[in-house]
């Protein structure tokens, strides 16, 4: 019937789960937003987090002590610019830091419109970063990701810390959205669903690899296109129906809880662990596109393998350069943002 717990047997089992190797630090910044608070609970919930830090401009102590009641292995704190050294308290010790601070769009806004605003937030925190963990993975979601992820590389260039292994662009949300929406247009399980998608994370930037699926040549060609225009555009979904408050919040914290395990599976030495992430690339570097998102192997040092993108259809290779020529773009924009403004 019921298998029969001692109080012995209980505690020895939580000791056999809190094994070195399953002892993280994971820092969110921005903690307190629509996607910081679910992903922070969502990071609470994971076992290999025994410290989880968060930092954000505002309520961040109020999440901290919300979560802190939640029976895991993790101690949590909150930390707020009131104290003088709290985003360093933070960020010291972190071997994983999560970056959803930033403003989110509204309706009829591109991700490149929020630019203006997230740079400096982006630039301001990855300092931090450098200053105060500079070998922690650190996964980038504030908008335009296209752009601030080589925001932030400029930045830990500028400190001689960059590491571009450690450094991914958080575009799960795409896979996430990809799976789901090839289930509805085949009929099958979301959850059995792994389509690669490559680019970046912005409309056409966004290549969902069709062919690499068992469905290639075999959805029609109306529904091909409109599955495909589904996963570029999915966002706006979202941003049309929060009508001015806000965009994706819940999908992405899945997302980024998703992205983030998978990171401290690699961490922890966990064999075939594999995500796509906009990362430096050395892929189409030779066309000046330096950040490409690519399917990846993730390992003990971060980025382990880099898989090539193979052999694509016609359609796809169209979509490729077409996302190639705005990334370029993007990508000149995050690294001229840092030269001019430092
Ligand atoms: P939100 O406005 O609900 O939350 C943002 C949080 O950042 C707020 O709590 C705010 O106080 C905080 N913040 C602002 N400046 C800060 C600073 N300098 N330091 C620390 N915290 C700071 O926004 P939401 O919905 O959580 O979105 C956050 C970002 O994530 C946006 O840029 C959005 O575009 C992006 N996003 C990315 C996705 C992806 O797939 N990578 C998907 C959806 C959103």
């Amino acid at each position: 019937m019921f298998a029969r717990f001692t109080r012995a047997s209980r505690f020895a089992a939580r000791s056999f789960s809190s094994t070195a190797l399953n002892a993280y630090k994971v820092s969110v910044l921005g903690a307190a937003g629509g996607i910081g608070q679910p992903l922070s609970l969502l990071m609470k919930m994971n076992t290999k987090v025994t410290d989880l830090a968060l930092y954000d401009i505002k309520l961040a102590k109020g999440v901290a002590a919300d979560l802190s009641h939640i029976p895991t292995n993790s101690t949590v704190k909150g930390f707020t610019p009131d104290e003088s050294d709290g985003l360093a308290t933070c960020l010291k010790g972190a071997d994983v830091v999560l970056i959803p601070a930033g403003v989110p769009r509204k309706p009829g806004m591109t991700r490149d419109d929020l630019f203006k605003t997230n740079a400096s937030i982006v630039r301001d925190l990855a300092k931090a970063c450098a200053e105060n963990c500079p070998t922690a993975a650190i996964c980038v979601i504030c908008n335009p990701v296209n752009s601030t992820v080589p925001i932030v590389r400029e930045v830990f260039k500028s400190k001689g810390v960059f590491n571009p292994k450690k450094l991914f662009g958080v575009t799960t949300l795409d896979t996430l959205r990809a799976n789901r929406f090839i289930s509805e247009t085949v009929g099958s399980d979301p959850t059995e669903e792994d389509v690669t998608v490559v680019g970046g994370h912005s409309g056409i930037t966004i290549v969902p690899l069709i062919s690499k699926t068992q469905y290639k040549g075999k959805i029609p060609k109306e529904k091909y296109e409109a599955l495909v225009n589904r996963i570029q555009h999915g966002g706006d979904e979202v941003v049309k129906a929060k009508a001015g408050a806000g965009s994706a919040t819940l999908s992405m914290a899945s997302a980024g809880a998703r992205f983030a395990g998978s990171v401290l599976n690699g961490l922890a030495g966990e064999q075939d662990i594999y995500e796509s992430t906009y990362i430096e690339n050395p892929e189409f570097k030779d066309e000046g596109v330096e950040f490409f998102a690519s399917r990846v192997t993730l390992g003990p040092q971060g980025v382990k393998e880099i898989h090539e993108l193979g052999l694509l259809t016609e359609v796809e290779e169209k979509m490729l350069a077409t996302a190639k020529e705005t990334l370029k773009k993007n990508i000149k924009k995050g690294v001229d943002f840092v030269k001019e403004n430092p």
